[in-house]
């Protein structure tokens, strides 16, 4: 699945939520989410955020690392 990272942090564009097609981008705190469970990577939304916040899980930036078990974790009840 692609993962939203850092950079999204109090900036939450939401460009992201108005180009997936199963609409499993979902808003936080201070940040939007990607469900992993339902994303089903077709990649429309990377392009669309400003501040390249978005990424496929396996390329997440150097240091970012957190934010795809983050991802997870929002949407596993525990
Ligand atoms: Fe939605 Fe596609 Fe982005 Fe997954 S890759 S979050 S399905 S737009
Ligand atoms: Fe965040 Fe970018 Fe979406 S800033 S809300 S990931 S368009």
């Amino acid at each position: 699945p692609f993962v939203i990272a850092d950079p999204c942090i109090d900036v939450t564009d939401k460009s992201c939520m108005e180009e997936c097609p199963v609409d499993c981008i979902y808003e936080g705190a201070r940040k939007l989410y990607i469900n992993p469970f339902e994303c089903i990577d077709c990649g429309a939304c990377e392009p669309a955020c400003p501040v390249e916040a978005i990424t496929e899980d396996r390329h997440v930036a150097e240091g970012s690392e957190a934010f795809v078990d983050d991802g997870a974790a929002f949407f596993t009840i525990v």
